[in-house]
Protein backbone atom coordinates (compact mmCIF):
# COMPACT_ATOMS: atom_id res chain seq x y z
CA UNK A 1 0.00 0.00 0.00
CA UNK A 2 1.13 3.23 -0.98
CA UNK A 3 0.48 6.65 1.19
CA UNK A 4 -0.36 10.04 -0.74
CA UNK A 5 2.89 11.31 -0.01
CA UNK A 6 4.52 8.47 -1.54
CA UNK A 7 2.39 8.92 -4.74
CA UNK A 8 3.30 12.34 -4.89
CA UNK A 9 6.64 11.88 -4.81
CA UNK A 10 5.72 9.69 -7.97
CA UNK A 11 3.81 11.61 -9.53
CA UNK A 12 6.76 14.18 -9.62
CA UNK A 13 9.05 12.02 -11.19
CA UNK A 14 11.73 12.76 -8.49
CA UNK A 15 13.83 9.86 -7.65
CA UNK A 16 16.58 11.50 -5.68
CA UNK A 17 15.92 13.77 -2.75
CA UNK A 18 13.46 12.15 -0.96
CA UNK A 19 11.68 14.22 1.69
CA UNK A 20 11.60 12.17 4.97
CA UNK A 21 7.89 11.75 6.21
CA UNK A 22 6.99 12.69 9.57
CA UNK A 23 7.25 9.00 11.02
CA UNK A 24 10.45 8.70 9.45
CA UNK A 25 12.01 11.36 10.73
CA UNK A 26 10.43 10.56 14.50
CA UNK A 27 12.12 6.87 14.22
CA UNK A 28 14.87 8.42 13.04
CA UNK A 29 15.44 10.87 15.77
CA UNK A 30 14.75 7.70 18.28
CA UNK A 31 17.38 5.62 16.81
CA UNK A 32 19.66 8.78 17.30
CA UNK A 33 18.44 9.61 21.16
CA UNK A 34 17.11 6.24 22.21
CA UNK A 35 19.11 6.58 25.37
CA UNK A 36 17.91 10.02 26.06
CA UNK A 37 14.42 8.86 25.95
CA UNK A 38 15.13 6.00 28.23
CA UNK A 39 16.79 7.66 30.77
CA UNK A 40 13.81 10.19 31.03
CA UNK A 41 11.74 7.17 30.85
CA UNK A 42 13.52 5.93 34.04
CA UNK A 43 13.50 9.13 35.76
CA UNK A 44 9.66 10.27 35.08
CA UNK A 45 8.61 6.50 36.81
CA UNK A 46 10.91 6.72 39.48
CA UNK A 47 9.29 10.20 40.39
CA UNK A 48 5.94 8.75 40.06
CA UNK A 49 6.83 5.96 42.43
CA UNK A 50 8.27 8.37 44.59
CA UNK A 51 4.87 10.55 44.73
CA UNK A 52 2.90 7.33 45.30
CA UNK A 53 5.16 5.89 47.72
CA UNK A 54 5.89 9.04 50.07
CA UNK A 55 2.66 11.21 48.54
CA UNK A 56 -0.30 8.85 47.86
CA UNK A 57 -0.02 5.58 49.16
CA UNK A 58 0.64 6.93 52.76
CA UNK A 59 -2.31 9.56 52.92
CA UNK A 60 -4.63 6.72 51.17
CA UNK A 61 -4.06 3.91 53.77
CA UNK A 62 -4.60 5.85 56.30
CA UNK A 63 -7.59 6.43 54.71
CA UNK A 64 -7.95 3.07 55.22
CA UNK A 65 -7.31 2.53 58.81
CA UNK A 66 -9.30 6.14 59.71
CA UNK A 67 -12.34 4.96 58.19
CA UNK A 68 -12.29 1.54 60.12
CA UNK A 69 -14.67 1.39 63.43
CA UNK A 70 -13.69 -0.35 66.33
CA UNK A 71 -16.74 -2.32 68.22
CA UNK A 72 -16.20 -3.59 71.49
CA UNK A 73 -18.43 -6.77 72.34
CA UNK A 74 -16.60 -7.92 75.65
CA UNK A 75 -13.97 -6.56 77.55
CA UNK A 76 -12.63 -8.31 81.11
CA UNK A 77 -10.62 -7.76 84.03
CA UNK A 78 -9.47 -10.87 85.89
CA UNK A 79 -6.67 -12.13 88.34
CA UNK A 80 -6.19 -8.50 89.84
CA UNK A 81 -3.57 -7.86 91.92
CA UNK A 82 -2.23 -4.40 94.08
CA UNK A 83 0.03 -4.59 90.37
CA UNK A 84 -1.12 -5.85 87.36
CA UNK A 85 -4.22 -7.98 86.39
CA UNK A 86 -5.42 -9.84 83.11
CA UNK A 87 -7.05 -8.21 80.08
CA UNK A 88 -9.57 -10.14 77.79
CA UNK A 89 -11.10 -8.09 74.88
CA UNK A 90 -13.57 -9.19 72.09
CA UNK A 91 -13.85 -7.07 69.58
CA UNK A 92 -14.99 -6.15 65.50
CA UNK A 93 -13.04 -3.52 63.27
CA UNK A 94 -15.45 -3.05 60.52
CA UNK A 95 -15.09 -1.24 57.57
CA UNK A 96 -11.86 -2.93 56.33
CA UNK A 97 -13.15 -3.44 53.41
CA UNK A 98 -13.29 -2.25 49.39
CA UNK A 99 -9.38 -1.19 48.57
CA UNK A 100 -8.32 -2.51 52.07
CA UNK A 101 -9.95 -6.46 51.43
CA UNK A 102 -6.46 -7.46 50.57
CA UNK A 103 -4.48 -5.28 53.03
CA UNK A 104 -2.49 -6.70 56.05
CA UNK A 105 -1.71 -4.80 59.48
CA UNK A 106 1.37 -5.61 61.24
CA UNK A 107 0.38 -6.76 64.66
CA UNK A 108 1.48 -3.57 67.04
CA UNK A 109 0.92 -2.06 70.77
CA UNK A 110 -2.09 -0.52 71.55
CA UNK A 111 -2.34 2.53 74.10
CA UNK A 112 -5.91 2.67 76.12
CA UNK A 113 -6.74 5.82 77.37
CA UNK A 114 -9.59 8.04 78.89
CA UNK A 115 -10.43 10.60 76.17
CA UNK A 116 -10.37 13.69 78.53
CA UNK A 117 -7.82 12.68 80.38
CA UNK A 118 -5.07 15.13 79.73
CA UNK A 119 -1.53 15.67 81.59
CA UNK A 120 0.06 18.79 80.29
CA UNK A 121 -1.87 18.29 77.13
CA UNK A 122 -0.39 14.62 76.22
CA UNK A 123 -2.81 11.71 76.77
CA UNK A 124 -2.10 9.60 80.00
CA UNK A 125 -2.41 5.79 78.87
CA UNK A 126 -3.91 3.83 80.83
CA UNK A 127 -2.66 0.50 79.69
CA UNK A 128 -0.92 -0.93 76.83
CA UNK A 129 -1.91 -4.37 74.79
CA UNK A 130 -1.14 -6.26 71.63
CA UNK A 131 -3.02 -5.91 68.50
CA UNK A 132 -2.59 -9.23 66.44
CA UNK A 133 -1.95 -8.76 62.68
CA UNK A 134 -4.82 -8.72 60.96
CA UNK A 135 -6.27 -9.49 57.22
CA UNK A 136 -8.88 -6.60 55.49
CA UNK A 137 -11.73 -8.17 53.52
CA UNK A 138 -14.96 -7.90 55.81
CA UNK A 139 -14.97 -7.93 59.57
CA UNK A 140 -12.10 -8.21 61.57
CA UNK A 141 -12.72 -10.34 64.79
CA UNK A 142 -10.13 -8.84 67.50
CA UNK A 143 -10.33 -11.67 70.27
CA UNK A 144 -7.82 -12.07 72.85
CA UNK A 145 -7.66 -13.05 76.26
CA UNK A 146 -5.73 -13.15 79.34
CA UNK A 147 -3.30 -10.49 78.09
CA UNK A 148 -0.98 -9.72 81.25
CA UNK A 149 -1.16 -5.88 81.98
CA UNK A 150 1.22 -4.69 84.74
CA UNK A 151 0.07 -1.28 86.16
CA UNK A 152 2.57 1.10 85.46
CA UNK A 153 0.62 4.26 85.99
CA UNK A 154 -1.25 3.85 88.96
CA UNK A 155 -3.09 7.87 88.95
CA UNK A 156 -4.37 6.87 85.49
CA UNK A 157 -5.66 3.45 86.53
CA UNK A 158 -7.54 4.87 89.41
CA UNK A 159 -8.85 8.04 87.40
CA UNK A 160 -10.08 4.78 84.75
CA UNK A 161 -11.37 2.69 87.38
CA UNK A 162 -13.58 5.55 89.20
CA UNK A 163 -14.60 6.75 85.76
CA UNK A 164 -15.86 2.88 85.05
CA UNK A 165 -18.05 2.94 88.33
CA UNK A 166 -19.36 6.42 88.06
CA UNK A 167 -20.14 7.35 84.82
CA UNK A 168 -23.38 6.46 82.61
CA UNK A 169 -21.78 6.68 79.27
CA UNK A 170 -17.43 7.18 78.75
CA UNK A 171 -15.65 7.88 76.08
CA UNK A 172 -12.03 5.54 75.66
CA UNK A 173 -9.71 6.31 73.17
CA UNK A 174 -7.31 3.64 71.70
CA UNK A 175 -3.88 4.71 69.69
CA UNK A 176 -1.12 3.04 68.61
CA UNK A 177 1.04 2.82 64.85
CA UNK A 178 1.98 0.17 62.73
CA UNK A 179 2.70 -0.65 59.46
CA UNK A 180 0.00 -1.93 56.64
CA UNK A 181 0.92 -3.52 53.42
CA UNK A 182 -0.87 -3.50 50.22
CA UNK A 183 0.49 -5.79 48.01
CA UNK A 184 4.23 -5.48 47.44
CA UNK A 185 3.96 -1.63 49.34
CA UNK A 186 3.86 -0.78 52.84
CA UNK A 187 3.41 2.40 54.60
CA UNK A 188 3.23 3.06 58.51
CA UNK A 189 0.02 4.30 60.29
CA UNK A 190 -1.40 5.67 62.82
CA UNK A 191 -4.25 3.82 64.42
CA UNK A 192 -6.77 6.44 66.42
CA UNK A 193 -9.91 5.14 67.59
CA UNK A 194 -12.71 6.58 70.03
CA UNK A 195 -15.11 4.14 71.94
CA UNK A 196 -18.04 5.08 73.68
CA UNK A 197 -18.73 2.49 76.10
CA UNK A 198 -21.34 2.39 79.14
CA UNK A 199 -20.14 2.93 82.41
CA UNK A 200 -21.27 1.08 86.17
CA UNK A 201 -23.44 3.73 86.43
CA UNK A 202 -22.74 3.61 90.38
CA UNK A 203 -24.21 0.26 90.19
CA UNK A 204 -27.57 1.70 90.32
CA UNK A 205 -30.35 -0.27 90.70
CA UNK A 206 -29.19 -2.93 93.09
CA UNK A 207 -32.21 -4.44 95.24
CA UNK A 208 -31.88 -7.72 98.08
CA UNK A 209 -33.73 -10.06 96.34
CA UNK A 210 -33.66 -12.57 99.12
CA UNK A 211 -32.51 -12.61 103.11
CA UNK A 212 -31.60 -15.48 105.34
CA UNK A 213 -31.17 -15.68 108.97
CA UNK A 214 -27.88 -17.59 110.02
CA UNK A 215 -27.89 -19.04 114.01
CA UNK A 216 -24.43 -20.08 114.92
CA UNK A 217 -22.67 -19.03 111.85
CA UNK A 218 -18.97 -17.48 112.16
CA UNK A 219 -19.30 -15.97 108.94
CA UNK A 220 -22.26 -13.76 109.71
CA UNK A 221 -26.08 -14.24 111.08
CA UNK A 222 -28.18 -12.61 108.13
CA UNK A 223 -27.17 -13.36 104.56
CA UNK A 224 -28.58 -13.45 100.81
CA UNK A 225 -28.63 -12.58 97.42
CA UNK A 226 -28.09 -9.11 96.47
CA UNK A 227 -28.84 -8.28 91.94
CA UNK A 228 -26.16 -5.85 90.92
CA UNK A 229 -27.25 -4.45 87.47
CA UNK A 230 -23.77 -4.48 84.93
CA UNK A 231 -25.04 -2.47 81.97
CA UNK A 232 -21.55 -2.31 80.51
CA UNK A 233 -20.06 -5.22 78.21
CA UNK A 234 -17.18 -5.47 81.08
CA UNK A 235 -16.72 -8.56 83.87
CA UNK A 236 -14.61 -7.26 85.72
CA UNK A 237 -13.40 -9.81 89.07
CA UNK A 238 -13.51 -7.77 92.64
CA UNK A 239 -12.67 -9.61 95.37
CA UNK A 240 -13.74 -10.31 98.48
CA UNK A 241 -16.14 -6.77 98.33
CA UNK A 242 -16.41 -5.52 101.83
CA UNK A 243 -19.71 -4.53 102.90
CA UNK A 244 -20.65 -1.25 104.95
CA UNK A 245 -24.68 -1.52 105.82
CA UNK A 246 -26.97 1.07 107.38
CA UNK A 247 -30.38 2.00 107.73
CA UNK A 248 -31.38 5.44 108.11
CA UNK A 249 -28.30 7.23 109.13
CA UNK A 250 -27.29 4.64 111.90
CA UNK A 251 -24.76 1.56 110.89
CA UNK A 252 -26.18 -1.54 111.43
CA UNK A 253 -23.27 -3.78 110.49
CA UNK A 254 -20.66 -5.12 107.59
CA UNK A 255 -20.81 -7.23 105.29
CA UNK A 256 -18.83 -9.23 102.32
CA UNK A 257 -19.79 -10.50 98.71
CA UNK A 258 -17.00 -13.29 98.42
CA UNK A 259 -15.24 -13.66 95.54
CA UNK A 260 -17.43 -11.03 92.98
CA UNK A 261 -17.12 -11.56 89.26
CA UNK A 262 -19.07 -9.19 88.29
CA UNK A 263 -21.01 -9.86 84.93
CA UNK A 264 -22.15 -7.86 82.24
CA UNK A 265 -26.14 -8.11 82.94
CA UNK A 266 -28.02 -8.16 85.94
CA UNK A 267 -27.34 -10.82 88.21
CA UNK A 268 -27.29 -11.82 91.61
CA UNK A 269 -24.35 -12.55 93.81
CA UNK A 270 -25.17 -14.19 97.09
CA UNK A 271 -23.88 -12.20 100.53
CA UNK A 272 -23.17 -13.06 104.23
CA UNK A 273 -23.23 -9.84 106.90
CA UNK A 274 -22.54 -9.66 110.61
CA UNK A 275 -25.58 -7.37 111.62
CA UNK A 276 -25.22 -6.20 115.25
CA UNK A 277 -26.67 -5.77 117.86
CA UNK A 278 -29.49 -8.18 117.85
CA UNK A 279 -32.18 -5.70 117.96
CA UNK A 280 -30.58 -4.42 114.44
CA UNK A 281 -31.77 -8.00 112.70
CA UNK A 282 -35.73 -7.30 114.00
CA UNK A 283 -35.15 -3.85 112.24
CA UNK A 284 -33.96 -5.47 109.08
CA UNK A 285 -36.84 -7.95 109.45
CA UNK A 286 -39.44 -4.27 108.63
CA UNK A 287 -37.04 -2.95 106.54
CA UNK A 288 -37.85 -6.10 104.38
CA UNK A 289 -41.31 -6.34 105.56
CA UNK A 290 -42.06 -2.33 104.15
CA UNK A 291 -39.30 -3.35 100.92
CA UNK A 292 -37.74 -0.25 103.10
CA UNK A 293 -34.22 0.21 101.42
CA UNK A 294 -31.14 0.24 103.32
CA UNK A 295 -27.65 2.37 102.24
CA UNK A 296 -24.58 0.12 101.18
CA UNK A 297 -21.25 1.67 101.01
CA UNK A 298 -17.82 -0.51 100.67
CA UNK A 299 -14.94 -0.30 102.47
CA UNK A 300 -13.11 -1.85 99.64
CA UNK A 301 -11.83 -5.48 98.18
CA UNK A 302 -9.27 -7.75 98.95
CA UNK A 303 -8.19 -11.28 97.47
CA UNK A 304 -6.70 -13.68 99.86
CA UNK A 305 -6.70 -10.96 102.47
CA UNK A 306 -4.41 -8.68 100.46
CA UNK A 307 -6.09 -5.26 99.67
CA UNK A 308 -6.30 -3.88 96.07
CA UNK A 309 -6.11 -0.06 96.02
CA UNK A 310 -6.96 0.18 92.61
CA UNK A 311 -10.20 -1.52 92.84
CA UNK A 312 -10.83 0.08 96.47
CA UNK A 313 -11.09 3.13 96.00
CA UNK A 314 -13.87 3.59 93.40
CA UNK A 315 -16.13 1.31 95.65
CA UNK A 316 -14.62 3.44 98.65
CA UNK A 317 -16.95 6.11 97.27
CA UNK A 318 -19.92 4.57 96.68
CA UNK A 319 -23.20 4.57 98.84
CA UNK A 320 -26.17 3.02 97.33
CA UNK A 321 -29.57 3.28 98.21
CA UNK A 322 -30.73 -1.00 98.16
CA UNK A 323 -34.08 -1.99 98.57
CA UNK A 324 -34.87 -5.50 100.43
CA UNK A 325 -37.11 -6.98 98.07
CA UNK A 326 -37.89 -11.09 98.17
CA UNK A 327 -40.56 -10.26 95.51
CA UNK A 328 -38.35 -8.57 93.18
CA UNK A 329 -38.71 -11.59 90.18
CA UNK A 330 -42.14 -11.93 91.27
CA UNK A 331 -42.99 -8.83 90.59
CA UNK A 332 -40.90 -8.66 87.88
CA UNK A 333 -41.79 -12.08 86.38
CA UNK A 334 -38.37 -13.36 85.84
CA UNK A 335 -36.38 -15.60 87.23
CA UNK A 336 -33.31 -14.92 89.20
CA UNK A 337 -29.70 -15.36 87.15
C1 LIG B 1 -22.51 -24.15 117.19
O1 LIG B 1 -21.56 -24.85 116.36
C2 LIG B 1 -20.57 -25.51 117.10
C3 LIG B 1 -19.54 -26.08 116.10
O2 LIG B 1 -20.14 -26.34 114.86
C4 LIG B 1 -21.19 -26.56 117.97
O3 LIG B 1 -20.20 -27.19 118.71
C5 LIG B 1 -22.20 -25.89 118.89
O4 LIG B 1 -22.88 -26.86 119.65
C6 LIG B 1 -23.21 -25.08 118.09
N1 LIG B 1 -24.06 -24.32 118.98
C7 LIG B 1 -25.39 -24.21 118.82
C8 LIG B 1 -26.12 -23.37 119.83
O5 LIG B 1 -26.00 -24.75 117.92
C1 LIG C 1 -31.45 -4.79 84.16
O1 LIG C 1 -32.42 -4.20 84.96
C2 LIG C 1 -32.71 -2.84 84.64
C3 LIG C 1 -33.65 -2.30 85.69
O2 LIG C 1 -34.64 -3.20 86.03
C4 LIG C 1 -33.30 -2.80 83.25
O3 LIG C 1 -33.55 -1.48 82.87
C5 LIG C 1 -32.29 -3.41 82.28
O4 LIG C 1 -32.82 -3.47 80.98
C6 LIG C 1 -31.88 -4.79 82.71
N1 LIG C 1 -30.79 -5.25 81.88
C7 LIG C 1 -30.72 -6.48 81.40
C8 LIG C 1 -29.53 -6.78 80.58
O5 LIG C 1 -31.58 -7.33 81.61
C1 LIG D 1 -13.84 -4.25 105.53
O1 LIG D 1 -14.26 -4.31 106.88
C2 LIG D 1 -14.38 -5.63 107.41
C3 LIG D 1 -14.96 -5.52 108.80
O2 LIG D 1 -14.37 -4.52 109.56
C4 LIG D 1 -13.00 -6.30 107.39
O3 LIG D 1 -13.11 -7.61 107.89
C5 LIG D 1 -12.48 -6.33 105.97
O4 LIG D 1 -11.19 -6.86 105.93
C6 LIG D 1 -12.49 -4.93 105.36
N1 LIG D 1 -12.17 -5.06 103.96
C7 LIG D 1 -11.25 -4.30 103.36
C8 LIG D 1 -11.02 -4.58 101.92
O5 LIG D 1 -10.63 -3.43 103.93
Amino acid sequence: MSTSSDRKVEEAGHISHVQLTRGQRVKAHFRKWWWAHLINFCVFVVVVMIVAVYGIIPPVAQKLIDKTTLSINAFSITSPTGTSFKLGMDGTIKGATGPADHAVIDSFPVKLFLDDVRVNGDIRPILEFPVPKAHGGGDIHVLQNDIPISITDEGALDQYASRLMDSVEMRVGLRGRTTIHLGAIHTDVNYNEVVQLKGLNKLTGMVITKYTLHTNNSEGNVGGDVLIPNPTVTTIEMGDVGLKISYKGAAMGTGVIKNLILKPGNHTYGFMSHITPDDNILKLATVAIQKDSLTIGSNGTSINGVKIPWLSKPLETMESTVPINTDYFKEKGISPS
